[in-house]
């Protein structure tokens, strides 16, 4: 693998420890995956951040590295076990809170931003189309990808903190143009996308079915930002995709795939089937909105069909910083939470220690936030519309 001057100082600890570190990542992963080069990146997004994922010996591992250690690049932070403020108010224990607040002192410590987010482009850290970035996220990447047009692999916590403390990151996989094309059609001329929900249960069914193919979706007629956000975030954990395509409605879709392409329809009876197969139909102890973490839009989405009803369950919407400062200037975050409803920033219930909590079921129209309840959490799980969530909340 060709490595630049500077690249090769890094490599031989030179430039400091953490870079050096860092480059021996990268290369290694180049030359599993046949990169020839480096690439720069404009930015980075790095996950492992919940004290209940990354333990001791990933936090002994985050310290070495930020003796020396400082991002080249605007880096970004996943979701922690908390909030940051309200974490009494959820249950967590005092422990967990100092753990995790060491965690985010040592990336702070880094140069890292620590936005707590798993949409990092509504708070700050939106690409251009044709970046390279290098971010650690499935459904952030998904979205970076497809939407937005930028570039990037799906990157785990170490090798996006080794691309953002060297600045560079391996040019293979979807840093090339080639490999972005999809490689299977999935028709839908029947199916009819009311919202975000039969979205995120389309997601469900292709990420399920085409073992991490990028998929073309053909036949949808228009589809909007939230909608969007589920899609992506439901391929991404069930089947591992990273890409997608919408013929005429995303940046890319006209790119020319190499190989032959398979081609499926999907009719109302799938989605219907991938309901059930969610579906354990529980008794919700928590009901969730907002994963990926919820934009202004969904706020008021919900706010609007609250109306003055108070909630008399426990409800939470996660959400970054940036929107609740842009839902608390106009007043929808005050409106919320006076008919009950908890707004979380910095976290959610799947990085969260919810079983600690209490919480064994839980209900929501997230299709990620279903899979990884059940499959991470072990959680019972309950997946609706928006709507039928809301009125479950106040009944
Ligand atoms: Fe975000 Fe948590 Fe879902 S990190 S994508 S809200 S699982």
């Amino acid at each position: 693998m060709y490595l630049s001057k500077e690249e090769e100082k890094m490599m031989k600890g030179e430039m400091g420890y953490a870079k050096q570190i860092a480059m021996e990542i990268l290369v290694a992963l180049g030359e599993i995956y046949g990169a020839e080069k480096m690439v720069p990146i404009k930015s980075a997004q790095v996950s492992g951040v919940s004290y209940k994922n990354l333990g001791e010996a990933g936090i002994e591992w985050l310290e070495e590295l930020s003796r020396d250690g400082r991002v080249e690049v605007y880096t970004t932070l996943n979701p922690a076990g908390m909030d940051l403020e309200k974490w009494r108010e959820i249950g967590v224990s005092e422990e967990f809170a100092e753990k995790q607040m060491k965690i985010i002192n040592i990336y702070t410590k880094m140069g890292i931003h620590p936005t707590l987010t798993c949409t990092p482009y509504l708070a700050g850290n939106k690409p251009s189309i044709g970046d390279h970035i290098a971010w650690s996220e499935s459904s952030a990447v998904i979205y970076a990808n497809s939407v937005i047009g930028a570039r990037t692999n799906r990157e785990g916590g170490p090798s996006a903190l080794a691309a953002a403390l060297t600045g560079r990151t391996p040019y293979y996989g979807l840093h090339i143009k080639e490999n972005r094309a999809y490689s299977i059609k999935v028709n839908t001329p029947h199916l009819n996308l009311r919202d975000e929900y039969d979205f995120a249960l389309l997601g469900y069914v292709i990420g399920r079915d085409s073992k991490g193919a990028i998929p073309l979706f053909s036949g949808i007629k228009s589809v909007n930002q939230v909608e969007l956000k589920a899609l992506g975030a439901a391929l991404a954990s069930t089947g591992g995709v990273p890409m997608f395509h919408i013929e005429g409605l995303t940046p890319e879709y006209m790119l020319t795939p190499n190989d032959r392409v398979e081609e499926i329809d999907i009719e109302e009876r799938d989605l219907v089937e991938a309901r059930e197969e969610l579906n354990d139909y529980a008794e919700p102890d928590l009901i969730f909105i907002g994963c990926p973490h919820s934009s202004l839009e969904e706020l008021v989405m919900v706010l609007e069909r609250l109306g003055d009803r108070e909630v008399k369950k426990e409800m939470w919407i996660c959400v970054s910083r940036a929107v609740k400062d842009l839902a608390t200037d106009l007043g929808v975050y005050q409106k919320l939470e006076e008919r009950g409803v908890k707004i979380l920033c910095d976290t959610c219930p799947i990085v969260a220690p919810v079983s600690s909590l209490g919480i064994k079921s839980i209900a929501t129209n997230s299709a990620k936030g279903a899979w990884y309840s059940r499959n991470l959490n072990n959680l019972n799980v309950k997946i609706s519309r928006l709507g039928d969530l809301i009125e479950e909340a106040t009944h």
